[in-house]
């Protein structure tokens, strides 16, 4: 008998099947075979929120949530975030390997060529309330970046797509710094091309009236490691949504729209935002007891903690907290940071979240950092949707590009009433609203 098979008896008929294993895994196709006659549809996996169904084969992003590893094309996280810039990192996770010199200078050429923002679109932005939420002017700006390309909707077009990819790359940020100003109610800055990808993005968010933005040093590779650590992290809920939404040929920019739109949810992207309100909440260290003690007894989350995939210390929480320092000596040590550490220090010897395996996420100390560079809370999760959007664009190209994908649509277990006849208006009586 072939050894990578798997023996399925079906005790409701007595037959037993057979069904290739490879790289550990069924194809759940398989178990259509097994049926109890032949009007039987045939038996289907049923697995809410995908907790162990894989749905595509890629070759992006690598992690090993129980070690705690995170591998970019092969590079650990580590690595890259120690010797590459983010557009390095962002040209390897798009054509898979590190680019030389040359290739790193025509994409950041072709990167630069996309910073601009068309001037309709920087009316629609100007369109949102003082106060409308950054992540939501994100989403419906990206979503609206497709009313103005004529030629996005040619996705099965390897030229156009490799066009739409620059242009989400170039305009993400210019986005991202417009709501940002939006919500100040301070004009727009045009990029400045002189710059770097990080450095850019800075003089969009804070040049005032200088003729010349020039980054601090520090703070500009600070976000830049932030960059690289959010960059991409294999089939989560976004990239999910991304390859969803993407599987029926919709264009890029609805893609990403909707992929962001996923990430604002404080399950996900918007943890962050949710650390510093719960930070504040907590109030002072002497705090952080009762309020674990509050967690445990279920009355809401210790957000920025856990993981559906890692079970042992997030490797980007590690590097953010090295990260952190570096920006407190540029910033000024920020208090909230103590909170964290002592909510982390408690967190990681109580048997509740020693035994669930619930660690610090990425979201954790990515805020802190933010906070002490002068953003609000709001535009937290906009500043993961920037570097997430390279992410994003990958698990697109490859989703459109692999021959086995196709329009992404799960199958169901209906558990509503069989037919009914409908009962003439006046005749009907009411019934609970579910
Ligand atoms: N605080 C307290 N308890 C928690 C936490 C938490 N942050 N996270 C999980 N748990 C508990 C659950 O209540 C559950 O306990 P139980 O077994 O007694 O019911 C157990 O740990 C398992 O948790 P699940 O919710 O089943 O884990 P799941 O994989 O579905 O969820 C998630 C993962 C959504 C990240 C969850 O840990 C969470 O809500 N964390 C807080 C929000 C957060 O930080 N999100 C950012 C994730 S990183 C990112 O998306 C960029």
């Amino acid at each position: 008998m072939d050894k990578n098979t798997l023996s399925i008896t079906d005790n409701r008929t007595g037959k037993t099947y057979s069904v290739a294993v490879s790289d550990g895994t069924i194809r759940t196709m398989d178990l259509r075979q097994i049926k109890t006659d032949a009007e039987d549809f045939g038996l289907m996996g049923y697995d809410p929120a995908f907790m162990n169904t894989a749905s595509c084969r890629s070759a992006i992003t690598f992690i090993d949530g129980e070690k705690g590893i995170l591998r970019y094309r092969g590079y650990p996280i580590e690595d890259l975030a120690e010797t590459c810039s983010f557009l390095e990192v962002a040209y390897l996770i798009l054509h898979g390997d590190l680019p030389t010199e040359d290739q790193l200078n025509e994409w950041a050429d072709q990167v630069r060529h996309h910073t601009m923002l068309h001037e309709t679109t920087k009316k629609f932005l100007e369109g949102f309330r003082y106060d409308a939420h950054p992540m939501a002017m994100f989403v419906s700006t990206v979503a609206a970046l497709a009313t103005v390309y004529p030629d996005v909707r040619k996705v099965l077009d390897p030229e156009v797509r490799a066009r739409q990819i620059a242009r989400l790359v170039g305009k993400v940020p210019t986005i991202a710094a417009y709501c940002y100003r939006h919500s100040l109610g301070y004009p727009y800055v045009y990029p400045d091309n002189d710059l770097s990808y990080t450095e850019n993005f800075m003089n969009m968010l804070w040049k005032m009236v200088e003729p010349k933005y020039s980054a601090n040093p520090a703070l500009a590779r600070a976000l830049d490691v932030l960059f690289i650590l959010h960059a991409d992290h294999e089939q989560n809920c976004s990239a999910n949504a991304m390859r969803a939404v993407g599987s029926s040929q919709a264009d890029p920019f609805l893609a990403t729209a909707a992929a962001a739109a996923a990430l604002s949810g404080p399950l996900h992207g918007g943890a962050n935002e949710e650390v510093l309100k719960m930070l504040d909440e907590i109030g002072s260290v002497a705090n952080v007891p009762a309020y674990v003690e509050k967690v445990k007894a279920g009355k809401g989350k210790l957000m920025g903690f856990g993981h559906r995939v890692y079970k042992n210390y997030d490797p980007r929480a590690r590097i953010i907290k090295w990260t952190a320092d570096r920006v407190f000596e540029v910033t000024g040590r920020n208090p909230k940071l103590d909170i964290a550490l002592e909510l982390e220090r408690i967190a990681l010897q109580d048997e509740y979240f020693v035994t669930r395996k619930l660690y610090p996420n990425v979201d954790f100390y990515s805020g802190i950092i933010y906070k002490a560079m002068g953003f609000s809370p709001d535009m937290f999760t906009v500043l993961f949707a920037i570097p997430r959007t390279v992410g994003w664009l990958a698990q697109w190209q490859e989703m459109l590009t692999d021959p086995e994908q196709k329009i992404a649509r799960p199958r169901q277990i209906y558990t509503g009433q069989e037919t009914r006849k409908v009962v003439p208006l006046e005749k009907r009586v009411a019934h609970a609203v579910v």
